[in-house]
């Protein structure tokens, strides 16, 4: 429908396509083609299309955040590693000026030191962390929300 933002992208970073057969014990057993497909259900569910985005490549992952607003209303960002010291992301990330949620599959706050600091921090609605895929869900909810006004 003309008019209606409701186009959310998932942009996974760095290492995020080994879901599946890297570290079981914090980021579970499914690969991240399952983890898409549940996050698909989670969005259809809040009425929100889902489109998806991974690489291994920083400057890819600037490159797409500099085109997402000509493609999505809105953003779930989990940049892996990244997230602890990219602020060429962060500096993507005010370029796409998008609504944006954060996501860490496992709990970053009660793993090592240097996976408690947050590039993002300050410009992104939230931070879901250790929730596994549900957090996704969590995510894809604020969105909504902050869509619909
Ligand atoms: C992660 C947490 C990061 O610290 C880590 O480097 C990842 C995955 C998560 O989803 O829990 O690659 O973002």
């Amino acid at each position: 429908m003309a008019g209606t933002r409701n186009r959310v992208e998932v942009l996974h970073g760095v290492n995020l396509d080994a879901l599946g057969i890297r570290a079981p014990e914090h980021y579970g057993k499914f690969t991240l083609s399952e983890l898409e497909i549940q996050i698909k259900r989670f969005a259809r569910e809040l009425d929100l299309e889902a489109a998806f985005f991974q690489t291994n490549h920083e400057g890819e992952y600037v490159e797409r955040l500099h085109r997402l607003p000509d493609a999505a209303d809105a953003a779930v960002l989990n940049p892996g590693a990244w997230t602890h010291y990219s602020w060429a992301i962060r500096d993507a990330l005010e370029v796409a000026a998008l609504p944006a949620v954060e996501v860490h599959l496992s709990e970053v706050q009660s793993r090592e030191e240097w996976r408690r600091r947050s590039v993002l921090e300050g410009i992104v609605l939230g931070v879901v962390s250790g929730e596994g895929p549900a957090g996704y869900k969590r995510a894809l909810e604020m969105l909504a929300k902050e869509l619909r006004g």
